[in-house]
């Protein structure tokens, strides 16, 4: 007869099936880049459907070896992966104690260029950061207080894309670093490449781990360069909502902005997927212009069906494929033991994979919500806090896009009505054609 303490024990994998994990889910994402992606390698997990391969082999785990957490024992890490939505749903909703945001993987690569985030900001300081954080982003609140402001950047930071008869990612990122910096900092800093160029060399270090030293250097020079640029508070940014804000000294924010810049990169990555979802699905593109031409001018800010598009292309394709949680003490994940120090993993494309077509509607109609598990923004306390703002953007940016533009997708990506969607989308590839409607 088994004691409670062996039924409550995690499945321990075989070594056999542990490198099978660490080489099929674990190491595609790391080599895919954790903290900046990297073409080349996101153009071979399209083309190997690796995402897929990664599922497969984990619904096959939970076959053999039950709903339980897996476990997994490396060299000095004891990795627990969830697969049971609630046990997933449970880890996200205890944050930050006993299962702390900063994971040491975390702290390695972020601390790169944001040392006092509030990602990786010990218990202590976690509470006011996460305040001050929500206050200047606006989180409850669907539409920003500045939307007007941000509308107008939009306006004009699109603009330049629709004379073109094509659109291809890199286009469409330089103008969209062009919206962020003014949306973040301010006008001033539109053409400010230096800016973001120095935060992206600081994330290709944080890709490697702990396998890169610390680029102390560099990173105090983006930081005081970031600095300056929070300090101007230009008017209409969220850097005037920072000075308005007088943040304590322990707040950090140049810390906390440039988590902010480095998380718009997924905004915009979502933008040209989204774009190409609704380029290849007629009726759901239909209904989302519906919306946009008639909507009020005063809810035109809202646009649900858009947001559903939006969050199906992060579901689809999750831009954090994997959310870190670490044990502070020995406790238990949906009554399995786990022990201080052990790193919990969800792996969103497992726990995203239903449905497996572009369904909008789940965001509304409270599918998604009762699923548990569905985690583009994570959830719980630790909660993405720009989930919201990201919504605003990416939908105004969209409904631009496309207000008198047709839009056609030019690259060959699998991606019909009916038909099984891939499980990786390289957005770098992405190209599209532009007509204007009659
Ligand atoms: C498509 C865009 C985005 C997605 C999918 C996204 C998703 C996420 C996810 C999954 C987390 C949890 C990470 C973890 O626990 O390891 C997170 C945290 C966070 N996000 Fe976002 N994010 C996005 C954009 C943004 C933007 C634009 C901002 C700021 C303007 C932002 C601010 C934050 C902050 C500050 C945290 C840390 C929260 C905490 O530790 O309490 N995110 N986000």
């Amino acid at each position: 007869m088994l004691t409670t303490t062996e039924k409550r024990s995690l499945s321990r994998l075989s070594t056999v099936d542990t490198a099978k994990v660490v080489a099929k889910v674990l190491l595609p994402i790391l080599a895919r880049g954790a903290v900046i992606r990297r073409p080349r390698a996101v153009a071979l997990a399209q083309r190997l459907d690796l995402d897929r391969r990664a599922v497969r082999l984990l619904t096959r785990l939970r076959e053999r070896y039950g709903d339980a957490p897996l476990r997994l024992r490396l060299p000095g890490r004891d990795l627990v992966l969830p697969l049971d939505s609630s046990d997933a749903h449970e880890a996200l909703a205890r944050s930050p104690e006993p299962f702390s945001p900063a994971s040491l993987e975390k702290r390695h690569a972020l601390g790169q260029f944001q040392p006092e985030g509030l990602l990786i900001s010990p218990a202590e300081q976690r509470a006011h950061r996460r305040e001050f954080t929500e206050d200047v982003l606006a989180t409850p609140y669907p539409v920003h207080p500045q939307a007007a402001d941000f509308t107008a950047i939009v306006a004009q930071t699109v603009k330049p894309l629709l004379s073109q008869p094509e659109l291809d990612w890199p286009a469409f990122t330089r103008q969209w670093w062009r919206l962020v910096r003014q949306v973040v900092l301010g006008t001033a800093a539109a053409g400010d490449d230096l800016i973001t160029d120095r935060l992206f060399a600081l994330r290709r270090a944080g890709n490697w781990g702990w396998l890169h030293p610390r680029e102390t250097k560099h990173r105090e020079m983006f930081l005081r360069h970031l600095r300056g640029a929070i300090d101007r508070a230009q008017p209409g940014s969220l850097a005037a909502r920072i000075a308005e804000n007088h943040p304590g000294p322990d707040i950090h924010p140049e810390s906390q902005v440039a988590h902010w810049l480095f998380a718009f990169d997924a905004a915009g990555v979502a933008v040209f997927r989204t774009l190409a979802l609704l380029a290849t699905h007629p009726e759901q593109e239909t209904k989302a212009l519906a919306e946009s031409a008639g909507s009020a001018p005063d809810s035109f800010w809202e646009l649900p069906y858009l947001r559903g598009c939006v969050q199906e292309s992060l579901r689809l394709w999750p831009t954090t494929p994997l959310i870190l949680r670490e044990s502070t003490v020995d406790t238990t994940l949906g009554g399995h033991e786990i022990g201080k120090g052990a790193t919990v993993i969800l792996f969103a494309p497992y726990l995203h994979r239903n449905p497996a077509g572009f369904t909008p509607e789940i965001w509304q109609d409270g599918t998604a919500h009762f699923h548990g598990a569905l985690v583009p923004f994570s959830d719980g306390p630790a909660v993405c806090p720009g989930r919201n703002l990201v919504l605003l953007l990416t939908t105004q940016v969209l409904a631009t896009l496309r207000r008198e533009h047709k839009i056609g997708l030019l690259t060959r990506a699998r991606l019909r009505p009916g038909r099984r969607l891939p499980s990786v989308l390289d957005h770098f590839a992405l190209r599209f054609a532009l007509t204007r409607r009659d």
